[in-house]
């Protein structure tokens, strides 16, 4: 963290983004919104689609590649080993899919963990007669000293976020994952509410499984998720059987000499039909753009952002985990009395958007919000505290 305060703050990029002035969006951990330019590369890709004939079967591989290895400089790993998918659960079905399980073994979650990192590992628990051991938040706020002290010998598998998706509770994932090499146990992390905005090196990490939704803090379409595979894992089994996987898919007239043999890498764990004319450009020019910000630099201007609005937050008695305790680039807000009631609402006449999330306001910007957003976030925060 401490390179991150030498770090030169990008300006606000709302110029780049067809917010009007009177919005104060503050939520991109709901959605992230599209660029201009994303939304320029969206309506190339479904022009295309128009006009069929002009789609080679190239192009139901070249953009693929593209998109994979622009990932793949995101979290430091090489684009064979990233998989495209439609959404984070995806990832982690493959996962769960993958790891083995025994009886009488644990799968460590957090408490009120994301729905996505949490299905997948019930029904592989209650198939294999495992059991789920659900970290809570302790009452000093050491979320990760809790999660070491959860993995033991009978821990198979530790399934976590980078920080929690209701505060930004963080997580220190190169101390979870030494403890969980030391018990010889997988580690599957969903990075979707902290991809392209809180540096992560799977180098680093050795995450076993990594999943992410691009929808959020990527700034990318609906739909669109990847997978990153550590290499000792890419001969597993995928979830579907998707023929574009296979070697040679790419000759369509030779579709019907059946290959069993898998394209290299993680591709085998595609999605059907990841070739998708109409997302695949939005998505390129979404994380082009992550790159040229920096996700140090946008890490950095963030965490900043959010320790003005939690300094003004605590001159109004509202409480947030400090700044070590979660990720720079969220926020959440409690209230000494709980959410007033209707804050929400009025929040949304006077064109504020933020979430609830559990008892927390999650204050989420990104790096098209401006000095303004705060002030009007604030105007509405004093009148309903009073
Ligand atoms: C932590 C986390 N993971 C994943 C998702 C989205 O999951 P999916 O792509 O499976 O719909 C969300 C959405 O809010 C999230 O907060």
């Amino acid at each position: 963290m401490s390179l991150l305060l030498n770090m030169n703050l990008i300006p606000s990029q709302r110029h780049l983004f067809d917010i009007p002035d009177d919005i104060a969006y503050l939520n991109c951990a709901y959605l992230g919104p599209l660029s201009n330019t994303v939304v320029a590369a969206s309506r190339h890709g479904a022009d295309r689609k128009a006009h069929p004939w002009e789609i080679t079967s190239d192009d139901f591989f070249s953009e693929n590649e593209i998109a994979r290895a622009l990932f793949a400089r995101i979290i430091n790993a090489s684009a064979d080993d990233i998989a495209i998918t439609p959404a984070a659960s995806y990832g982690v079905s493959v996962a769960a899919r993958n790891l083995p399980l025994a009886r009488g073994e644990t799968v460590v979650l957090l408490a009120e963990q994301f729905p996505s990192n949490v299905y997948a590992w019930r029904e592989s628990a209650e198939q294999a007669g495992a059991c789920i051991v659900t970290v809570a938040r302790p009452e000093d706020g050491d979320l990760t000293r809790a999660v070491i002290d959860a993995v033991d010998e009978r821990t198979a598998i530790v399934a976590l976020p980078h920080c929690h998706w209701a505060d930004g509770a963080l997580l220190d994932l190169v101390r979870i994952a030494r403890r969980t090499r030391e018990v010889e146990a997988s580690l599957v992390l969903d990075v979707t509410q902290s991809a392209g905005v809180l540096p992560l090196d799977v180098q680093e990490i050795s995450p076993d499984y990594l999943v992410t939704a691009c929808y959020k803090w990527l700034l990318g379409p609906y739909s669109t998720g990847f997978l990153y595979v550590a290499p000792h894992l890419q001969e597993g089994r995928p979830i579907e059987f998707n023929w574009r996987a296979r070697v040679g898919s790419n000759d369509f007239s030779g579709l019907v000499n059946y290959e069993d043999t898998y394209l290299p890498g993680a591709r085998r764990f595609d999605v059907g039909e990841c070739a998708n004319f109409h997302t695949m450009p939005a998505l390129i020019a979404a994380l082009e753009q992550i790159l040229e910000w920096g996700v140090d630099e946008t890490a950095a201007t963030l965490s900043a952002y959010n320790a003005g609005i939690a300094e003004r937050a605590g001159a109004l008695g509202l409480m947030s985990l400090g700044h070590d305790r979660r990720a720079g680039h969220f926020l959440g807000l409690r209230f000494p009395e709980g959410i007033p009631i209707k804050l929400l609402d009025i929040l949304r006449e006077a064109r504020v958007y933020v979430s609830v999330r559990g008892d927390s306001l999650r204050v989420t910007p990104h790096v098209y919000n401006t000095r303004a957003d705060v002030d009007r976030l604030f105007e509405v925060l004093k009148l309903s505290i009073g």
